[in-house]
């Protein structure tokens, strides 16, 4: 989705904005610009297209320690020069950035056009930049009194010619923070890009906009009432947002896991009561008690990851859990109960449906709990209680190890409420000891890396494909699928293995490699008839099981053979494999890995 970065301070401005940009370049963008002022003038660089293309429109050098700058993920209008950020008033006198959507920008264009105000653009954008330079008197008053008319998301950066070395932010919807420096303030929709400058942030809310000038900010309301702020500290290190080494953040976030997943659990397994401390829940044991129903709600790989989750939950805490897309959830007028607990999960903890979803809830009275990796997030501030993550920033669009960790949450929150309810205390202390020998057995998992890339071009080739698995190993199918379609481009299908026979049979021959996850459990004869089924159709096919059974290696053309875990935990380590074939896929097809076409790291608007 569109970013923002905007600077003000003694520093050239130019260079801070542009490498503000290159940090915001994962979260997927087709456009991007800047504007600096320098001398009461205002100086605009904008370019369709990669970053490369704005940097060779750049004169060597451009003068002035105040500027916004933006990448465009296109919404309003196609991804053209003109129609990038930052847009500009016909007297050039105002420059604004802005991600979200205004949703009654055709009227107020019809309004401007009546007035003999053209815009050049497509954009909603621009007629921000219209309206604001109608105002006379100071910018904040301008931004106040234009935001009061405007109908829709957004986080936004302003600058006028005539106040150089001020900025005005403003933030409904779409994130904006503020970073506190020394001697210079920054903003961006994203942390990633204040990093480098600064570990002090502060969150702007909805409804609240503020002024930045080199030395100090004023944060207040629309309706200007000042707004108390506190700042906190950035939790992430600057060099969790490299690659590491590796050619791809993708393939960093897959090798982390093992990582990732020691942070998740530290400090959350109890060995003396064989259970899990959780400890932002704000909720005692009592209260947990009275919920007799669970219910999880994200988009993509999140509600995937809920899927799996409710799982856990159901098969250690015997508790009714399901889970459902946030925004099917909250365009459904759901019935919303007292005794059922609310669990919204979203890695960048910023995704409008997730937090439209949680918003409803609480309204509604609910009491709604957080799974949320990015620390201080909307979604993060407005939930009554949750559980942090913790898996580091997650750069790739395609998300890995946020995913696997936010099943270690569900696998950590099943095994607490196990234990307060009839779990026994050997089951709790075989979890607790499974949990803590799971970074161990993701290790062993990434090396099989090898042997999946030989497989990978085995796949490569492939126009479509089915992913199968039964109950557990169900949502695990849906995640791979969506791997190998976000980053290959392929067509892959998940299906519930026991429901091929009711249709999708009918697809199935020589051309669909179909790949299938066959746990070693009470449904392994099931899953084996499935996949003699596909074989008689002449699939190719590939096996992820970590059962050693000979009939699986006679039908299956690949047996992927990965660690044996506890059963609750054989997902997150079936899900890994199918993030490494994605991956090698992906590579095989010389894919865009970190810009998946189309695709957008954090999606912040409906
Ligand atoms: C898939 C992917 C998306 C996100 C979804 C929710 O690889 O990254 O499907 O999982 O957009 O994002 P968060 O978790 O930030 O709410």
């Amino acid at each position: 989705m569109c970013g923002i970065i905007a600077y003000t301070g003694t520093k050239s401005a130019a260079p801070i904005l542009m490498d503000g940009l290159r940090k915001l370049e994962y979260r997927g963008y087709d456009s991007s610009g800047i504007s600096i002022i320098n001398r009461k003038r205002i100086r605009t660089f904008k370019a369709a297209g990669k970053l490369l293309v704005l940097e060779d429109r750049l004169p060597d050098e451009i003068a002035g320690a105040c500027g916004i700058g933006h990448t465009r993920w296109a919404t309003h209008g196609a991804p053209t020069d003109i129609n990038a950020h930052p847009h500009m008033d016909e007297s050039a006198r105002i420059s604004v950035v802005h991600n979200g959507i205004i949703e009654n920008a055709s009227a107020l264009r019809k309004q401007l056009e009546n007035s003999g105000i053209i815009c050049v653009s497509e954009t909603d954008t621009e007629v921000l930049a219209h309206l604001l330079a109608s105002h006379r008197g100071p910018l904040i008053d301008a931004v106040r009194s234009v935001l009061k008319k405007v109908q829709g998301t957004y986080g936004l950066a302003a600058i006028d010619k005539d106040s150089p070395g001020s900025i005005v932010i403003a933030r409904n919807g779409s994130p904006v923070i503020i970073g506190i420096g020394d001697g210079e303030m920054l903003a961006a929709s994203d942390m990633s890009a204040l990093a480098r400058h600064t570990r002090e942030v502060i969150h702007l809310d909805d409804g609240e906009v503020a002024e930045l000038t080199a030395t100090g900010f004023t944060v207040t309301t629309l309706d200007a009432q000042p707004s108390t702020k506190s700042s906190s500290q950035l939790t992430s290190e600057l060099e969790e947002y490299d690659k590491g080494g590796y050619s791809h953040y993708l393939h960093r976030e897959i090798h982390d896991q093992d990582n990732v997943v020691l942070k998740t659990l530290r400090g959350r397994l109890d060995t003396r009561f064989s259970t899990a401390h959780l400890g932002g829940l704000n909720l005692h044991a009592r209260d947990l008690l009275k919920f007799k129903r669970i219910k999880i709600l994200g988009c993509g790989s999140a509600y995937y990851a809920g899927m799996a989750g409710a799982n856990m939950i159901e098969e250690l805490a015997r508790l009714p859990v399901s889970a459902e897309p946030a925004a099917e959830f909250r365009y459904r007028n759901p019935i919303i109960e007292a005794e059922t607990l609310y669990i919204v999960v979203s890695q960048s903890g910023e995704t409008f449906d997730t937090l439209a979803a949680l918003r409803e809830v609480q309204r509604k009275g609910g009491f709604v709990l957080g799974i949320v990796n990015s620390v201080g997030s909307t979604i993060a501030r407005e939930v009554n209680g949750g559980v942090y993550m913790h898996a580091g920033p997650e750069v790739s669009v395609a998300s890995t190890k946020a995913y696997t960790s936010m099943l270690t949450v569900f696998a950590l929150i099943a095994l607490m409420l196990g234990r307060l309810r009839d779990m026994s205390p050997q089951r709790g202390s075989a979890m607790v000891h499974a949990l803590d020998e799971l970074p161990q057995h993701i290790k062993d998992t990434l090396q099989l890396e090898d042997q999946i890339e030989k497989i990978a071009g085995f796949m490569a080739s492939a126009t479509s494909t089915f992913y199968l698995g039964r109950t557990d190993a169900f949502p695990v199918a849906l995640e791979g699928a969506q791997k190998l379609k976000e980053i290959s481009y392929i067509h892959a299908e998940a299906y519930p293995a026991s429901e091929l026979k009711h249709g999708p049979l009918a697809l199935i021959s020589i051309d669909t490699p179909c790949l299938i996850i066959l746990p070693d459990n009470e449904l392994l004869p099931k899953s084996l008839s499935s996949l003699e089924e596909i074989r008689t159709r002449g699939a190719p096919t590939i096996s992820i099981t970590d059962a050693d059974n000979e009939q699986i290696d006679a039908l299956s053309d690949h047996v992927i053979r990965t660690p044996r875990v506890d059963s609750i935990l054989k997902p997150i380590i079936s899900g890994i494999t199918l993030q490494l074939l994605a991956y090698h896929i992906a590579l095989k097809l010389d894919r865009d890995i970190d810009q998946p076409r189309n695709l957008a790291k954090s999606v912040t608007v409906e």
